[in-house]
């Protein structure tokens, strides 16, 4: 590996524990302002003391995070589509490896849709992606997209996505937690991590779910909404963080969580 891929995947995940958790800030990129991401700049900031990267696309990165800030950023690079929109899956390359470079970006992300009508798209576009940001010493990160589609969030389909992403030259790849995980780690040769998914009504449901994963192989999370819509965004992350680095239980973790809740009551 050159001196610049190697030292931006140490930026993101640490050498030290082998462990990573991003904070994943870029759903606006095709659903707008959801709750308490309607202002990112307010939401981020108590928060990036324990974030070992954020994710978001350009247009936040420029109005919402402070440049004096030195936490890595992994860059959005792919969109076009919305909500309100016919397809969710027409997903394209949206901005350059010049403007991620001009950005100081530490990685580029970019969604594929396996088993859709743009599956070829979307996985050129990685292909495509991976050649330009490799000549820069840019890692590629890729997102297994599965929308909606519970089924879709299974070992053998998720375990074929990574793969592909992987063979494609995706240098960490972002999956869903499934059942028989393991499935999908072993056959990937770069480190998987996980998202979160929607709000889950438990906190511990969270940690269970960050722990399992990690457990069977992750190397962490890129989590976001399980975070910043947590009733306490600095407990959940720090809580994650002692599962993902330091080896916690779920219990040891709940205690973390436990304890900054208590900070804030203390304080009210
Ligand atoms: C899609 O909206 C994005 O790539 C998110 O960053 C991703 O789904 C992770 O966020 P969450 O943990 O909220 O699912």
């Amino acid at each position: 590996m050159d001196w610049g891929m190697k030292n931006r995947m140490a930026r993101l995940i640490s050498p030290q524990t082998g462990h990573a958790v991003f904070l994943a800030l870029d759903h606006g990129y095709f659903q707008g302002p959801i709750r308490k991401l309607e202002d990112v700049g307010k939401t981020v900031q108590p928060l990036l003391p324990y974030a070992d990267a954020v994710m978001v696309a350009r247009g936040i990165m420029r109005n919402s995070l402070d440049a004096a800030r030195t936490t890595p950023v992994i860059l959005r690079v792919s969109g076009g589509m919305t909500l309100a929109g016919p397809d969710l899956t027409r997903e394209g390359i949206t901005t350059s490896v010049k403007e991620a470079v001009r950005l100081n970006a530490t990685a580029v992300a970019l969604s594929i849709h396996v088993g859709t009508e743009n599956e070829h798209s979307t996985l050129t576009a990685l292909s495509k992606l991976v050649d330009e940001a490799e000549e820069y010493g840019m890692p590629t990160l890729a997102v297994t997209s599965v929308g909606r589609e519970l089924e879709k969030r299974e070992a053998r389909y998720l375990a074929l996505c990574c793969r592909v992403a992987a063979e494609l030259g995706a240098r960490i790849v972002k999956s869903y937690y499934c059942e028989e995980f393991e499935r999908v780690v072993r056959g990937c040769p770069v480190p998987v991590v996980i998202a979160g998914g929607p709000k889950m009504e438990s906190d511990s449901d969270v940690l269970q779910l960050t722990y399992d994963a990690v457990s069977r192989g992750a190397v962490g999370v890129d989590m976001g909404r399980n975070i910043f819509q947590s009733e306490s965004p600095v407990g959940m992350i720090r809580a994650i963080r002692a599962i993902v680095h330091e080896g916690a239980t779920v219990k040891q973790a709940a205690e973390v969580l436990a304890a900054e809740k208590g900070k804030v009551l203390s304080k009210a």
